[in-house]
């Protein structure tokens, strides 16, 4: 029988740069961020799929960086915290947030960010109601979610605002 690889060369893009490197068959996405690239704004809370705090950018769609394998994203393009927030697409979210405290220890926030301008991208008409269950994916220790929730609705309004 032929022993299983364990051992992968992948390419992708990150924030808009290619990166090569070759990876371990079980590495998760996040880690290979945190560990080889050392892009630590994406967290590792559960490890399981449950908590958001991993929550990355793949070929524009959201997803859980800890529910994806490093392998898996080869020739795909990866966007994180770090580059959405250099590139300003967050900044109206992170004023919004910073002026409602809608966030206390941080540990949450970057997936709630990229969770939250995901909705505001795809459902600039939000209600309330639906920010809450676009949002149930990403757990706060802290917040009670009011403000995280006061903060978004504060950027869908003024949007509205300029349509
Ligand atoms: S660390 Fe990925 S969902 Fe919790
Ligand atoms: S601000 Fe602490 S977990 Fe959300």
């Amino acid at each position: 029988m032929t022993p299983a690889q364990d051992t992968f060369d992948i390419t992708l893009t990150v924030n808009g740069v290619s990166v090569s490197r070759r990876v371990e068959a079980r590495q998760h996405l996040v880690e290979f961020l945190r560990e080889e690239l050392e892009l630590t704004g994406s967290h590792l809370g559960c490890e399981h799929g449950a908590c958001g705090a991993c929550t990355v950018r793949v070929n524009g769609e959201i997803v859980r960086g800890c529910l994806m394998l490093a392998v898996q994203a080869d020739g795909r393009r990866v966007d994180t915290i770090e580059g959405l927030s250099d590139s300003g697409e967050l900044s109206e979210l992170q004023e919004a947030f910073h002026r409602r405290n809608a966030l206390q220890c941080g540990f949450c926030t970057p997936g709630m960010l990229i969770a939250a301008q995901d909705l505001i991208a795809n459902h600039p008409g939000a209600s309330r109601e639906r920010i809450r269950e676009h949002l149930s994916g990403n757990y706060c220790r802290c917040t009670g979610y009011q403000a995280i929730v006061d903060a978004i609705e504060d950027v869908l309004a003024a949007r509205w605002m300029k349509t």
